[in-house]
């Protein structure tokens, strides 16, 4: 075990019931960002993410896509450009991943499930109340907002059946204390929050299992019923550590966890049901919930319903990884709302990745190579001016530490750039090209150099984090030693040996033209918007009013086709003679060729308007237009002839 001890920390295990977007990549990414500075820092770190894939809403998606709803996840989860798929890109470093459809895990649910059962916490009832089945949650009257539910704002639906109920009640008291006590819910402005909204009004016992549908765990000793959703996906926690099953390990090293990272709709069902069931089976409560906020689009919370998501492999495509994950952790405090818009994305990269920091090191670099063809001399002439720069990088790992260990990511991150800020102006002040033009100033621009490079280290260092990829390229070109590319180096200023070697790299930020970036998004996601649009696609009823004599001018009549034939030449034309009931053939043409063969509608009944005034096509007379249905398929044109029953004689008007 390591000196520092270990740490266990969490993301919430999401839905696979649509592809993420960008906002459960903001969640992720923090706590993959939280969980390498505890590496950094020497901590044995188990970092768990994983899919909660039971429960309702999986099973109707299911249907609608006329799969089973184990192929439905299994696509999702596992399948191209699915969640594993997306952690991989995102470079997100989780140890292990669960899955609640794991044969361990259900099976260890259906024991947890028995044994509250056992002692007596969970007992048989009847429910009725407001169910919101996207949320899978269950309301009261007054938790509904305006009548809708309170975390999502859609329609809710009674319902009402035999379930089995959690004495949630029974551990009011128990959770309040845990909420007062101390540093378990975080940020504290979220305490107040669950007392209010959710102790103080009574806990009531809560709806553990259901019988409405099928995909979730079943309650072995009571068929018909599954297990709620939310008591199958919080043991996630503790059954991927091996709790009530012997195929995963590391409970006794790990559990009780550190921290679980979750979104604040989320919140309750962390920091009130999750450790009363903990004491109800008699377990040890997780250190830490920590409550983030949201990562926003236009004010509102990111969701597929609204039609607003950001695709994170898009993003990360055209920006890098890296740079993606540096705005998550950048533009606002973990336990803050937040906006995101590609502008913000795009002008942040802009300012810190590509001007400071990036700036920074390439200028750096050069002139190492440049003065000293990229090996610092060991002779060295301070001055005054260097002061306020070393001391600054020197206090940073202090500073940064206790930052991150309070969750505050983007503070840490502030303080990171005040210094690279500050060497940045460092650079302006010592002006080392002015250094350069006289050999005496060697030593004195060896110096200036020097001081660069060991706080490019450091800063380094410290985003490594954040940025895992870019700042091992940059540690290359600063000609960090392997051994100095620790948490223990970067509090140690002055530890880049005295003729340390550079090595000039590819640009690692460039700077990206806003406006130029900003059309080709909006194609890009346009693109993407089509390709998920459903497969089809109607015209919009015209809003506009015919009045019922100008309708009433249009004659339709049934028609039957004599002949058909492919116009020469046109590769759209068909010329059809027609029987219209008057006994004299009536000759239209219509350009429906790519749909139809001429053979395949001799003798069909169809429909045409017949008084429309001649035209002329093709050097040929057309008498009228035959009347089609039309919609879109996945962008293209499906155009079919209305046909109507033979029965009905040529010439029957249509009114
Ligand atoms: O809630 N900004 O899963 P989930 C920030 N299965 N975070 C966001 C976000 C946004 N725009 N959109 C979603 C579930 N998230 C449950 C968890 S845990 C035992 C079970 C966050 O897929 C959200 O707040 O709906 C939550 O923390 C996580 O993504 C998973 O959401
Ligand atoms: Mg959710």
């Amino acid at each position: 075990m390591s000196e520092r001890g270990t740490f266990y920390i969490t993301t919430p295990i999401y839905y696979p019931s649509d592809k993420l977007h960008i906002g459960h990549t903001y969640c992720t990414v923090a706590t993959d960002t939280i969980a390498r500075y505890k590496r950094m820092c020497g901590y044995d770190v188990m970092f768990l993410t994983g899919t909660d894939e039971h429960g309702q809403k999986i099973e109707e998606k299911a249907k609608e896509a006329g799969v089973t709803p184990q192929e439905f996840v299994d696509r999702i989860v596992e399948g191209e450009g699915g969640i594993l798929d997306l952690w991989k890109l995102m470079n997100i470093s989780n140890d292990r991943f669960i899955r609640t459809t794991d044969g361990y895990h259900v099976e260890a649910v259906q024991r947890i499930f028995k044994k509250m059962y056992d002692n007596g916490d969970i007992y048989k009832g009847k429910y009725s109340g407001m169910y919101c089945t996207p949320c899978e949650s269950f309301w009261t009257e007054s938790q509904l907002v305006d009548g809708k539910c309170p975390d999502c704002g859609r329609e809710v639906k009674y319902a009402e059946e035999e379930a089995y109920f959690f004495r949630l009640s029974k551990y009011a008291e128990p959770v309040r204390e845990l909420l007062l006590s101390g540093t378990f819910l975080e940020p504290a402005s979220r305490v107040n929050e669950m007392i209010k909204n959710f102790i103080d009004p009574g806990l009531e016992d809560l709806c553990v299992s259901r019988t409405s549908f099928k995909w979730g765990i079943p309650v072995d000793f009571d068929p018909g019923h599954v297990v709620y959703v939310w008591v199958d996906a919080l043991f996630n926690y503790m059954t991927a550590l091996g709790y009530m099953n012997g195929e995963r390990d590391g409970l006794e090293k790990y559990w009780p966890a550190d921290v679980h990272m979750v979104g604040k709709e989320i919140v309750r069902f962390h920091s009130i049901i999750w450790p009363a069931m903990l004491m109800s089976v008699g377990e040890p409560l997780p250190k830490k919930v920590f409550g983030h906020g949201w990562l926003l689009l236009g004010g509102g919370k990111m969701s597929k319903s609204k039609g607003n998501v950001v695709d994170p492999y898009i993003l990360a495509g055209r920006f890098g990884v890296d740079a993606l994950r540096y705005f998550l952790m950048r533009e606002f405090p973990l336990g803050s709302d937040g906006n995101f818009s590609n502008e913000l994305l795009i002008s942040r990269i802009n300012s810190d990745l590509a001007n400071d920091y990036g700036n920074l090191l390439s200028r750096t670099v050069a002139m190492v190579e440049k003065y000293f063809n990229g090996t610092l001399p060991t002779e060295r002439a301070g001055a005054d001016s260097d002061c306020e720069l070393n001391t600054m990088a020197g206090e940073l790992r202090g500073k940064y530490e206790k930052l991150m260990d309070s969750f505050q990511t983007q503070a840490a991150l502030e303080e990171v750039f005040k210094v690279i800020s500050r060497a940045n102006k460092y650079i302006d002040e010592t002006a080392p090209w002015v250094l350069a033009k006289d050999a005496a100033n060697t030593p004195r621009l060896a110096s200036v150099m020097y001081n660069l490079l060991e706080t490019l280290r450091i800063c380094t260092q410290l985003l490594t984090p954040f940025m895992p990829e870019s700042t091992v390229k940059a540690a290359d070109q600063i000609g960090v030693p392997a051994q100095l590319r620790t948490w223990e180096a970067a509090g140690n200023w002055g530890s880049l040996p005295a003729d340390v070697t550079v090595h000039r790299g590819d640009t690692l930020f460039p700077r990206i033209d806003m406006d130029k970036e900003l059309a080709e998004l909006e194609k890009l996601e346009e693109e993407a918007r089509r390709e998920a649009l459903p497969p089809v696609e109607l015209e919009p009823q015209l809003a506009e009013k015919v009045d019922f004599d100008t309708f009433c001018k249009s004659d339709f009549r049934v028609v039957k086709v004599k002949s058909c034939e492919a116009v020469k030449k046109s590769d759209k034309l068909l010329k059809f003679t027609l029987d219209d009931g008057t006994g004299v053939d009536r000759q239209i043409l219509s350009g429906i060729h790519k749909w139809y063969q001429p053979e395949e509608l001799v003798g069909k009944t169809l429909v045409a308007i017949v008084n429309l005034p001649p035209r002329k096509m093709m050097g040929l007379e057309s008498n009228g237009m035959l009347i089609s249905a039309v919609h879109k398929e996945k962008g293209e044109e499906v155009l079919h002839l209305i046909m109507v029953d033979d029965s009905i004689p040529a010439g029957a008007k249509l009114c």
